[in-house]
């Protein structure tokens, strides 16, 4: 104890559980000072060390503590006048990004290919179990941002393009997460972040001013968000850009008079990294961080993360009289709040090695994540190659097949690159120190693996890697950004090497069948790593073009972390494989695919597009344009959102709708036909849209507005039921509010949302 502890028992009122939350927090609140208020407002980092920051800054929170900081940090808390617990919150937005070891599912993106919102929230829990082993509190977890220019460095770490498919999965994971509620021990804190607007990038330029009205922001960017509020959310992390000239750290509209107010938001606001700073030395709209951080605490912020000097500055500010000290009271008492409520004072849920040992990465969380990497994969071209050998598992001719002598060669930069599976946020992806090598190798499984595995044992498995990608050198203007972070390296695309091409093509002549893994790598992927344009790296085209003559059927694997402009050579290939960053099981799963062991289930919630030109090129554009083409090139996307094969055919039939003529209460409810008229089964994601006829204001063609999916055994029909609100059939009017028009609307249902895959329904709705 030092000298400026006081005795604390269970009798001083904070202390005691049986006191009601708001009455610890107001006991504790009263004996702070200014400077320990201030402190519980920083969310600081770890990677430099612990002690100044809880000892002397009084931190409030921590992100990105090592695995043995996370046990220091406890002792130091001891340490400090009335002991409260800090919040411990790091990036595990696909697994524990950071422990090793922990399971690491697809990016997000792959987890939105999967369409399945009750698999997703079962990966959430999964994750949630394993981070709370180890004592983290809080994930920075899920993104709702709106992926819409696919040079963003960010799009692999979003649900895609769409409001709504964003809005579901988005509220299943942050349901997983929280668990049966914050005082469930294994759960964690989720944040719906950015928000909101960020990934409105001016030309993909990461955390980039965002051009955005108030009216757009509540027709795409608001309603995922509003979503997570009303899916209990406690917490929200802000974007980095400014809209309209304000730094959103400053937007007391957006964080005050819409989260909190109009939505009713109750929980914990949290700023990007140095946010706080970034008005002072990058957006330059305050001279001071004093200045800085009174509009900060005035617009709504709560926590501020990594800007150290907020802590003299709002004491300074306090001084001055510029900063209301109850600003910073209301402040403190909402992450007092978390506090109590996860119930940290009487349980910190410090790192349990017992529990780590039993969950991190046990093969029940392996099997869940083996059926995600499965349900994430999307089929995009297929000229019957696939499966190959017409199945393992099916056919009477099956077994005979499989006893044959066959060949496959594996090639490609991405066949065996178990970092670039993984993507973003996960072991070595650049964000901590403490992993260097990565998750351990033996727990990821590549393409290279997953074949050797599962192709019969009578086959012939070859590998060569044919051709890089690129490679990093360091950055001329050094290896730290001004806010402290890391500077990411440059990237240098590889040249031709024909020996390497030489050796791929050798493997490719002599194999019946080759795969080839191609894609992009982490440093292509994340934050300050936009790129300019969208095709293959390196090497990568030329070997793909060079295999194709090879008359070897290829089969073109796309690992990559977004969508990629593609070169005739892949589009002509026997068989096009997407595969969003697929996580440490992604490797088996797609041996399995390719080898007919499972079905192809997943759908792009992405747009792909044919050149980095055509951008933005996403589904639900606004009517109203002269022609339907560039003079050039096509407006048409190569992929459109929602597209993915399967290995049968389905066909769509007889969509009818019950109440044709309703009313703005009530739902539409219509049932259409499927039928499976292939010989494998499927899976099946029946996506509905609306049209709205007539708009007052120019509005989209059509909006995704609900989603189902259904197993259709071969030769079987089945009916589904498709139900939608008449009350989301609104559209934002001129004045910026969400409104109901009635008149006429479409109801559109099938496999994609282009046109030519969907049947089509009017109704009415009245006023
Ligand atoms: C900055 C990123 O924008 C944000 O998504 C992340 O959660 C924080 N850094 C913390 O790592």
């Amino acid at each position: 104890m030092n000298s400026t502890t006081i005795p604390l028992d269970a009798a001083t009122p904070y202390k005691d559980p049986a006191l009601s939350v708001p009455e610890r927090v107001q006991d504790l609140l009263a004996r702070m000072t200014l400077a320990e208020k201030v402190g519980q407002m920083l969310q600081l980092d770890a990677r430099g060390g612990v002690e100044e920051l809880v000892l002397d800054k009084l931190a409030g929170s921590l992100l990105h503590a090592s695995p043995q900081a996370m046990i220091d940090t406890r002792a130091l808390v001891a340490r400090t006048r009335l002991q409260i617990p800090l919040l411990m919150a790091d990036d595990c937005i696909h697994g524990h990004s950071f422990w090793p070891g922990a399971t690491i599912f697809p990016s997000q993106l792959g987890m939105a290919s999967t369409w399945d919102p009750d698999l997703v929230e079962r990966g959430a829990r999964t994750a949630a179990v394993e981070i709370a082993a180890t004592g983290l509190h809080w994930t920075f977890s899920p993104v709702l941002c709106i992926s819409r220019d696919l040079r963003w460095g960010r799009v692999n770490e979003t649900f895609g393009e769409d409001p709504h498919l964003i809005g579901e999965l988005g509220t299943a994971m942050i349901r997983g997460y929280q668990g049966t509620g914050l005082t469930d021990p294994t759960a964690v804190l989720a944040t719906a972040k950015h928000f909101a607007g960020y990934s409105e990038t001016q030309g993909g330029r990461d955390a980039s001013e965002a051009d955005l009205s108030r009216r757009k922001l509540r027709s795409w960017f608001l309603p995922p968000f509003e979503k997570a509020v009303h899916a209990g959310c406690r917490t929200f992390m802000l974007g980095y850009q400014a809209i309209d000239g304000v730094p959103v750290t400053a937007n007391r509209w957006l964080l005050n008079d819409v989260l909190k107010e109009e939505w009713g938001f109750t929980g914990t606001l949290v700023t990007d990294w140095d946010n706080v700073g970034r008005m002072v030395w990058e957006q330059k709209v305050f001279a001071t961080d004093a200045e800085a951080a009174t509009v900060a605490v005035d617009a709504g912020n709560d926590l501020v993360m990594s800007t150290p000097q907020f802590f003299t500055a709002a004491q300074e500010a306090v001084a001055d009289g510029r900063l209301r000290e109850t600003l910073i009271d209301n402040a403190v008492r909402r992450v007092l709040t978390l506090k109590f409520e996860l119930g940290l004072f009487e349980d910190p849920r410090s790192p349990d090695p017992a529990r780590q040992a039993a969950v991190v990465g046990c093969p029940e969380h392996t099997r869940l994540n083996t059926e995600m990497a499965r349900r994430s994969l999307v089929l995009l071209r297929n000229d019957g190659t696939l499966p190959l050998n017409g199945g393992l598992t099916t056919g009477p001719d099956s077994r005979a097949a499989t006893e044959r002598q066959r060949t496959i060669a594996v090639v490609g930069p991405n066949a065996d690159d178990p970092h670039a599976q993984l993507g973003d946020w996960a072991g070595n992806s650049g964000q901590v120190g403490w992993m260097p090598d990565g998750h351990p190798r033996h727990l990821i499984t590549t393409v290279l693996d997953g074949v050797r595995r599962f192709a019969p044992a009578t086959w012939t498995i070859t590998h060569a890697r044919g051709a890089d990608i690129g490679s990093l050198a360091p950055d001329p203007e050094g290896d730290t950004l001004p806010d402290g972070q890391p500077r990411p390296k440059q990237f240098k695309p590889a040249t031709i090497d024909e020996a390497m091409i030489q050796d791929a093509v050798r493997a490719a002549r002599d194999a019946d069948w080759t795969i080839a893994v191609v894609g992009d790598t982490i440093a292509l992927t994340g934050e300050r790593r936009s790129t300019a344009t969208l095709e293959l790296q390196g090497a990568q085209t030329a070997l793909i073009e060079r295999l194709i003559e090879t008359g070897t059927p290829v089969i073109v694997v796309l690992i990559q972390s977004k969508p990629s402009v593609l070169p005739d050579s892949v589009l002509n290939a026997a068989a096009l494989i997407e595969a969003f960053n697929p996580g440490m099981q992604g490797g088996q799963a797609i041996a399995e695919l390719i080898l007919g062991l499972i079905e192809p289930t997943g759908r792009l919630p992405i747009t792909f597009t044919r050149h980095a030109g055509q951008l933005p090129v996403y589904y639900n554009q606004i009517r109203g344009q002269h022609g339907t083409r560039y003079a050039d090139l096509t407006q048409e996307p190569l992929f459109a959102f929602g597209e993915g094969l399967s290995y049968t055919n389905v066909s769509y039939s007889n969509l009818r709708i019950d109440n044709p003529h309703l009313h703005a209460h009530e739902t539409l409810n219509a049932t259409l036909t499927l039928s499976n008229t292939g010989s494998r089964p499927a899976t099946e994601t029946i996506q509905a849209y609306i049209s709205d006829t007539v708009t007052s204001v120019t509005w989209a063609e059509k909006e995704l507005k609900a989603f189902t999916q259904s197993t259709i055994a071969p030769g079987e029909s089945v009916d589904v039921r498709i139900a939608i609100p008449a009350s989301d059939c609104t559209l934002v009017d001129a004045n910026g509010h969400r409104v109901l028009e009635p008149g006429a609307f479409e109801l559109l249902v099938g496999s994609s949302s282009r046109d030519r895959d969907l049947i089509r329904a009017s109704f009415t709705i009245n006023g």
